[in-house]
């Protein structure tokens, strides 16, 4: 299930966006509970045989426990998530694991495609900065240095680092010699735990994929969504938590009938 979400059109534009603009949510588009209608269906596909495993992809740790508590018997296989040293998402990880869902890290490199409109995280202690960042991740001065330290590249230091979490890690590449370059990451860069640590560090919540515009991709229960008005940079991250409902408030727990 590539979204917890249900969308009438795949433009999200043509739709007119997340929230009206009086700021209500936009009544074409749905972002509750949905996903347990839809896993209910797609067990039904496992049971013909069709299908072997079921996993979901941008899913967070509310809508995880949504979907186990719906159905403990039919958890997911695995949660496929953006995962990179920018955004390390340690609760999201530590609740896949205590539940053997594996976790598949898409955008490994920091992704060349940016809808949030930013290209990096800036250098600072606000919510998405890093006193260490300021670079693209494959720019990356701590990555870069590792780099150098291990006689490899900075793409494979990140897919070592990624490796090394237990994740599933998913490079893109349309160059035959990158990809046999990342293919080879773990021979060419052994990262200790001390590098992997220091790596972790970088974390500061940063998303390539999705999320700073305010008011368009500012939906609570969104995987990106970054509290009120959505793009503010002056507000801790633990401010934008306390926005955010608990997960029953945000989900009725009820199995769909
Ligand atoms: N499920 C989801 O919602 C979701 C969302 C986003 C992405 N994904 C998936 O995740 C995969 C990867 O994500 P992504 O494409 O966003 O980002 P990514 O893999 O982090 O970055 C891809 C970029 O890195 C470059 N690159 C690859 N290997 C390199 C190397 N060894 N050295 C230097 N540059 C290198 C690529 O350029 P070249 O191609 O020119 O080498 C491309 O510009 C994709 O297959 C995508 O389908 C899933």
């Amino acid at each position: 299930m590539h979204w917890p979400v249900a969308i009438e059109q795949l433009d999200l534009k043509a739709l007119g966006g997340l929230r009206l603009a009086d700021g209500t949510p936009n009544p074409k588009l749905t972002m509750r509970t949905e996903f347990l209608e839809t896993w209910r269906e797609m067990i039904a596909l496992k049971k013909t045989g069709k299908v072997r495993h079921l996993g979901v992809c941008n899913f967070t740790l509310e809508q995880l426990q949504a979907l186990l508590a719906a159905y403990p018997d039919e958890p997911p296989a695995v949660n496929q998530v953006e995962l990179h040293p920018y955004l390390c998402q340690p609760e999201l990880v530590a609740y896949c694991k205590q539940h053997g869902i594996a976790m598949m890290a898409y955008s490994p490199l920091g992704s060349s495609d940016s809808y949030s409109g930013k290209s990096f995280p800036a250098v600072g202690d606000a919510p998405f900065e890093n006193p260490r960042a300021g670079a693209p991740l494959l720019q990356n001065e701590l990555v870069r240095s590792l780099a150098d330290k291990h006689g490899a590249t900075p793409a494979q230091v990140l897919i070592a680092w990624s490796v090394a979490k237990g994740f599933c890690c998913l490079p893109k590449s349309v160059q035959a010699h990158r990809i046999a370059q990342n293919l080879g990451a773990c021979d060419a860069c052994a990262l200790s735990a001390d590098d992997v640590t220091e790596l972790d560090s970088l974390n500061c919540g940063w998303r390539y994929g999705i999320g700073y515009f305010a008011g368009y991709f500012d939906c609570p229960n969104a995987p990106w969504y970054s509290g009120k008005g959505g793009s503010s940079s002056t507000e801790s991250l633990s401010s934008h938590r306390k926005l955010v409902p608990t997960a029953s408030e945000k989900l009725g727990l009820s199995k769909p009938s």
